[in-house]
């Protein structure tokens, strides 16, 4: 394993050590508090009933039953529920409700749009008594047949130009790849499916909502944007934003479910206000599968042509799609063309239809993921039709600029990702042809690559940061911890910001009443609150340096701020270390109890126009196939990856196998069925949608590459938290086609496929 810090920000500071979770001992312990383990007095149980059909009305209620059962406090429909100051639902609302993703707000009427819409929610004393009078009430719908397949003929387009936001997805376009094609002597064309994906995390969505006063609301909520539910909340129920204060210390996984606002934390405000207590409202497993988002399914063609020495000419890459009825997300499969490999001639496309489904959302490398399994895959193909070397095919491809965007890398280690990658996998003893390698049980074995990259984004975050007189120091950021390690990478980046030991600073975190930092997604979490605390951190400093550089009783006195080194809680002459002052004694002499200061992270526009940031890796797979049966086993994973700084080595190399594992999730087991005649989901439950376990992923190593990125933050950090998906399903698919010599272009790859073939 390679642990050796590779470029540290700050010299001798506490980023890039492998530090243990500061959260550890709470969450093995339980004292982590999550969103359903607020015991507050009086509190109540909220539990939905979802819809049973995927389209039509309701036309009645019979609730007569139920309400007689004991304990039972409310039973609310969009008959009875108390009314939202604005939903989305309504024209007039929607110019004012733009932002907040959410395009349908159940239980503000009787339509159904989509199976497993909350259509009511019952409130009782208790978690079983709510449960018991859910199952009891009685609804009456005039179902309507649901659009359920991407295939369905009568599915509406969606055009992508409709909406501003995802305009850029329709169609990319670089040099004449028609022409190209054609011209090209050798050609591969291949067309790649995968299923539904559903977000399983351990933590379901779970809201406890308690109205401290009529126009109090604070909300214990499992989310990944503290800042965007609070906005959200004050905006549909009609209160300024202070009003309401959302809390949220700790995620169980969130993996883009709890990215942006779902029905069920409002209509748990919506109970607690009728019942007039505190409500809990928790999803169970199969209400997962439904209202709060799920990976799209998709259906890529992929169109390459090569010249005679395997150099790509074209690189065609389209992806269809669906969404729902009432939102506009399509995921942007295509767009994994765009930064890899170097065709002078690019062209990328989506299409999409709208369905009676709960919409679609971000996943795990949303467009990334699937649009890597059929790249990665389509690549190893023209390998193939080439006769080369998947890896060397690659290395003969390799885009020294963005193919897409002809911008130069802000960094791109990639070749050392390959070449460590491959060397501790052993890739150089890869037979070319496949069915070549056996275990000792008579198991085929094979070996398969994939590239992985992900964008290297920054969203929006704000830090403040306090210095104590008596030389402590306390950052604040409403940042999110998902299990990533937030509350330990950040607060080492705090204590760096700050020159102080990590057990001299308090981090506080987790709740809309500090800073504003965004939402944790699209892996830029760490990059964007880290500049944000890195920010603070330097306005305190600078306001320090200068408490003490103009005054004549300081020993740094006339050293001006440029002189100054800040570490260990005191102030040092640059050019003179021996000469110092503690920040306890600055503070002491100026006569202040303490400072203050602010941070703000985001992407800067002119590096962002300038260059292609990315962060990049090679991932290496060893599957076993039964010749017989076809059942396929990952027996090895090595992935070798690229970010930038890396912060903390031991949570880093975390998420990329918590992203590898995804992988093997994607490639081997997630699948949503859908029964296409009712639009409803057939396995929604852990029994029979698979995620992998241990068993499932035997050997799993991840390489840090050294890499150092002066381009994408003054820090260097890209995101590691998705690339690890990225690349790991081409991967396997690679290997599976290497030990049997069987192409599946269907995720995930099933038994079936394999002995059918
Ligand atoms: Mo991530 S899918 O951006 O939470």
């Amino acid at each position: 394993m390679n642990d050796s810090a590779s470029f540290a920000p700050v010299p001798g500071g506490v980023i890039g050590q492998p530090l243990s979770r500061v959260d550890g001992h709470a969450k093995v312990t339980g004292r982590a508090q999550y969103a359903a383990e607020y015991q507050l007095p009086g509190l109540t149980y909220g539990v939905l009933v979802t819809s049973t059909i995927a389209k039509g009305r309701i036309q009645g209620f019979d609730a007569s039953v139920a309400q007689r059962e004991p304990g039972v406090l409310a039973i609310l429909t969009h008959e009875n529920i108390p009314r939202l100051a604005k939903t989305p639902n309504a024209k007039a609302d929607q110019k004012t409700l733009e932002g907040i993703m959410m395009g349908f707000m159940p239980l503000t009427g009787p339509e159904v749009f989509y199976s497993g819409q909350p259509v009511a929610i019952v409130v009782a004393d208790t978690f079983e008594r709510a449960t018991h009078a859910a199952a009891l009430l009685k609804i009456n719908y005039q179902a309507e047949a649901p659009i359920a397949s991407y295939r369905s003929p009568q599915a509406q387009l969606f055009d992508p130009k409709d909406t501003g936001d995802s305009s850029d997805l329709s169609r990319k376009t670089r040099g004449n790849p028609q022409a190209a094609l054609a011209a090209a002597p050798v050609k591969v064309t291949a067309t790649y499916t995968h299923s539904i994906n559903h977000h399983n995390p351990m933590e379901p969505g779970a809201t406890t909502a308690h109205w401290e006063a009529a126009d109090r609301l604070t909300v214990y909520d499992s989310t990944q944007g503290v800042t965007l539910v609070q906005q959200t909340l004050a905006a549909l129920l009609g209160l300024r934003q202070e009003q309401v204060r959302v809390v949220c210390k700790f995620i169980g996984g969130g993996f883009g479910s709890k990215y942006n606002v779902w029905p069920h934390t409002v209509l748990a405000t919506l109970a607690a206000k009728a019942v007039q207590r505190p409500v809990k409202l928790v999803l169970r497993r199969e209400q997962m599968f439904g209202p709060v988002g799920h990976r799209a399914p998709t259906r890529q063609t992929l169109r390459m042509g090569t010249d005679n020495a395997g150099l790509l000419m074209a690189l065609g890459h389209h992806a269809k799609t669906a969404t729902s009825t009432f939102d506009e997300f399509i995921e942007p499969a295509a767009n994994a063309s765009h930064t890899l490999y170097a065709s002078p001639a690019i062209s990328t496309s989506h299409e999409a239809v709208r369905l009676d489904t709960g919409t679609p959302l971000f996943m795990r490398a949303p467009g990334e993921a699937p649009g890597s399994a059929a790249l990665e895959s389509a690549i190893d193909e023209m390998a193939l039709a080439c006769g080369m070397d998947p890896l060397a095919f690659r290395l003969v491809n390799y885009a020294e600029v963005e193919p897409i965007t002809g911008k130069p890398f802000s960094s791109k280690a990639l070749r050392q990702c390959y070449e460590q990658g491959a060397a501790r996998f052993g890739w150089a003893a890869r037979p070319q042809a496949p069915r070549q390698m056996r275990d000792a049980a008579g198991m085929l074995v094979g070996w398969g690559m994939g590239t992985a990259v992900f964008p290297a984004l920054m969203f929006q975050g704000q830090a403040r940061a306090v210095l104590l007189q008596d030389g402590r120091g306390i950052v604040e950021t409403g940042a999110h911890d998902m299990g990533q390690g937030a509350w330990t990478g950040l607060a080492q980046i705090a204590a760096d910001a700050l020159g102080l030991d990590l057990d001299r600073i308090e981090f506080r975190s987790g709740s809309s009443d500090l800073p504003d930092a965004g939402i944790a997604g699209g892996s830029a979490h760490t990059a964007t609150v880290g500049m944000a605390i890195d920010g603070a951190g330097a306005d305190v400093i600078g306001k320090l340096a200068d408490l003490a550089t103009n005054d004549e009783r300081s020993p740094l006195f006339g050293a001006g701020n440029a002189g100054l080194i800040a570490r260990g809680g005191r102030l040092h002459r640059r050019d003179d270390e021996a000469r110092s002052e503690s920040y306890a004694d600055i503070l002491a002499r100026a006569g202040l109890a303490e400072i203050e200061g602010r941070g703000t992270g985001a992407m800067d526009p002119a590096a962002q126009s300038t260059y292609a940031m990315h962060a990049h890796g090679a991932v290496f797979a060893e599957v076993t196939v039964d010749p017989d049966f076809g059942q396929v086993r990952v027996t090895r994973l090595v992935g070798a990856f690229a970010a930038g700084t890396v912060v903390n080595p031991r949570m880093v190399r975390s998420q990329y196998y918590g992203g590898m594992i995804w992988g093997v999730s994607f490639a081997l087991h997630e699948h949503a069925v859908i029964d296409k005649r009712t639009g409803r989901p057939m396995n929604p439950n852990l029994g029979e949608y698979h995620v992998p376990v241990n068993a499932d992923v035997p050997s799993i190593e991840a390489i840090l590459v050294e890499e150092r990125d002066v381009h994408v933050n003054a820090l260097g950090i890209k995101g590691v938290g998705e690339i690890g998906i990225t690349g790991t399903a081409g991967a396997i698919a690679n290997a599976v086609w290497h030990a049997t010599g069987v192409r599946v272009r269907s995720f995930p790859i099933t038994l079936d496929q394999l002995i059918e073939a």
